[in-house]
C-alpha cells in the first residue's frame, strides 16, 4: 500500500524527552482543531509489534546479537506500517509516532555504528519508502534527560548504556537536524516544563498544518 494522502508527524530525541506526554498532549490539541489522528508508538503499537518490543528491550536479553536487534526494530516497524500506519495515512489521517525510522538512523546506525545507509535502505523496506512530513526532536541535556527518566521508574536495556551512549546519541539527532535538506526537522528544547515544550509544539505543527490559533 503506498499512500500519501495523510500527515506524519515524528517525535524522536534521547532519553527523558517527555515525548510520550509529548504526543498525548499534541494529539488531544489536533482532535481539538478537528483533525481525524492517530498515535502509535515504536517498538510496539501492534499485538505483533508489542511482542517484538518485549524480546528487543527486555533488560533480561543481554545477550542479544547486534544484528539481531538492528532487525528486530525493523520487524516491528514493518508491522506497524503494514497494520497501522499505511491504512490510517491512506484515510487522510494525521498520524503521530512516538518514534519511528530515525530513531534507527540515530541508535543502530550512528551510535552502534552499523551505517546510516544501511539503515536507510532497511528503513525504506520496513516502512514502505514513507518518510515523515514533520520530525519533532526533543533535545535535552542528556544528565537531565537521564534524571528524568530514573524517577518516572523502569528502565529499559537501552536506558541503562552508559553514559556516553546517551552522549552519542543527543549528538547524532542534532548531527541529522541540522544535515536535515529536506526541511522536516525541528528542534524543541525539551529542558522546559511540560507546558512549554507542548507550546512550542504547537506553534510548529498548527503551523504547518495551516490551524489557526
Ligand atoms: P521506550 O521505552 O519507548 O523509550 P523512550 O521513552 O526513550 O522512547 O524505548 C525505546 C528504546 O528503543 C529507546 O531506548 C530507543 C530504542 N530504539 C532503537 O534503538 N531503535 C529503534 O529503531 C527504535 C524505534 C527504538
Amino acid at each position: 500500500m503506498k499512500s500519501k494522502k495523510g500527515y506524519l508527524i515524528t517525535l524522536e530525541g534521547g532519553e527523558g524527552g517527555g515525548k510520550t506526554t509529548q504526543a498525548v498532549s499534541l494529539c488531544e490539541r489536533l482532535k481539538k482543531a478537528g483533525k481525524e489522528v492517530a498515535i502509535f508508538r515504536e517498538p510496539g503499537g501492534t499485538v505483533i509489534s508489542e511482542q517484538i518490543r518485549e524480546v528487543v528491550l527486555s533488560a533480561k536479553n543481554k545477550k542479544i546479537a547486534f544484528t539481531t536487534e538492528v532487525l528486530l526494530f525493523q520487524a516491528a516497524r514493518a508491522q506497524i506500517y503494514e497494520e497501522l500506519v499505511l491504512p490510517s495515512m491512506q484515510a487522510g489521517m494525521v498520524v503521530v509516532m512516538d518514534r519511528s525510522r530515525d530513531s534507527s538512523v540515530v541508535y543502530q546506525g550512528m551510535v552502534r555504528g552499523f551505517g546510516k545507509k544501511m539503515i536507510e535502505q532497511l528503513n525504506n523496506i520496513s516502512t514502505r519508502r514513507t518518510f515523515p512530513d514533520l520530525t519533532l526532536l526533543l533535545d535535552v541535556p542528556v544528565d537531565k534527560g537521564l534524571k528524568r527518566r530514573e524517577n518516572s521508574g523502569t528502565m529499559n536495556r537501552l536506558d541503562m548504556e552508559a553514559k556516553n551512549f546517551h552522549d552519542k546519541v543527543r549528538k547524532a539527532y542534532l548531527q541529522l537536524a541540522e544535515e536535515d535538506k529536506s526541511g522536516r526537522w525541528q528542534v524543541i528544547n525539551a529542558s522546559k516544563s511540560i507546558d512549554q515544550v507542548e507550546e512550542q509544539m504547537w506553534k510548529v505543527v498548527s503551523d504547518k498544518l495551516g490551524i489557526k490559533q
